[in-house]
């Protein structure tokens, strides 16, 4: 690829700023000056320093985030911030785009990354991805709830939800809830509920594709994942990475 997209990409400045950076030969590729901005460099097997520093080259990125109340999961909005506009600029120059959807109330685990194979693989729903959400439910979880999630329930569009594994883990006015599911349909948790009378009135996603969401992560914070964690997902979808 050429150098100066390269460098363009790493977070070094716009394609203009980094042509300066060229011209003033501090970028060496295996040692050599490079002043060219059209120069070609295999950034797998080629060394590129700037300043003497060696740019470490990644096509893509994957960020856990645990995503605050209050952010829309998009990229852009007209009205509201989105998950992205709390990228650091040298995370947002790879255009990372979240992993499907949390609502705007919703906290926790949403995975933002500019890999379109293994988004669309961990999307889709012929994986059946799991999904696992702690919820806070006004109202009287029973065993009851656990049978009917675990048979599938009826939207209020009339779509039959594929088995859901629910866990009481406190049943009173205010119950506290566990539940799996591995498909991704619109408000899907908040719509079970509803289904069975009763209001969700927090939730958070714990995890995605068995990948936990690191507690040390404050809403709002966020981090790269790590080599096992990425190729963990893959296998997760049956994929190699690469
Ligand atoms: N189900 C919901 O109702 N909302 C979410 O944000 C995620 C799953």
């Amino acid at each position: 690829m050429r150098i100066d997209k390269l460098l363009a990409n790493m977070g070094y400045g716009t394609r203009k700023e980094v042509k300066k950076i060229l011209k003033s030969g501090v970028v060496r590729v295996d040692a050599q000056p490079v002043k060219d901005a059209k120069t070609h460099v295999d950034p797998e097997k080629q060394e590129v320093t700037v300043y003497g520093e060696t740019v470490e080259y990644k096509e893509f990125i994957y960020l856990m985030m645990n995503k605050p109340q209050g952010l829309i999961s998009a990229t852009e909005d007209q009205n509201d911030m989105t998950v992205v506009d709390i990228l650091q600029p040298e995370d947002a120059v790879f255009e990372p785009f979240p992993v499907g959807r949390l609502d705007k109330d919703t906290e926790g685990f949403l995975l933002l990354t500019n890999d379109g194979k293994l988004t669309h693989q961990l999307l889709s729903p012929k994986k059946e991805v799991g999904k696992r959400y702690y919820a806070l439910i006004d109202g009287v979880v029973t065993e009851e709830d656990v049978k009917a999630f675990e048979r599938g329930v009826t939207l209020d569009d009339g779509y039959k939800t594929k088995p859901g594994d629910l866990t009481i883990l406190q049943s009173g006015e205010e119950s506290e809830i566990e539940l799996v599911i591995t498909e991704g349909k619109f408000h899907q948790v908040k719509r079970m509920f509803e289904s069975v009378e009763k209001k969700v009135t927090y939730l958070k996603r714990l995890s995605m594709a068995g990948l936990e969401l690191d507690e040390d992560l404050e809403p709002g914070e966020y981090r790269e994942l790590n080599d096992e964690e990425i190729e963990f997902l893959y296998q997760q979808t049956g994929q190699k990475s690469e």
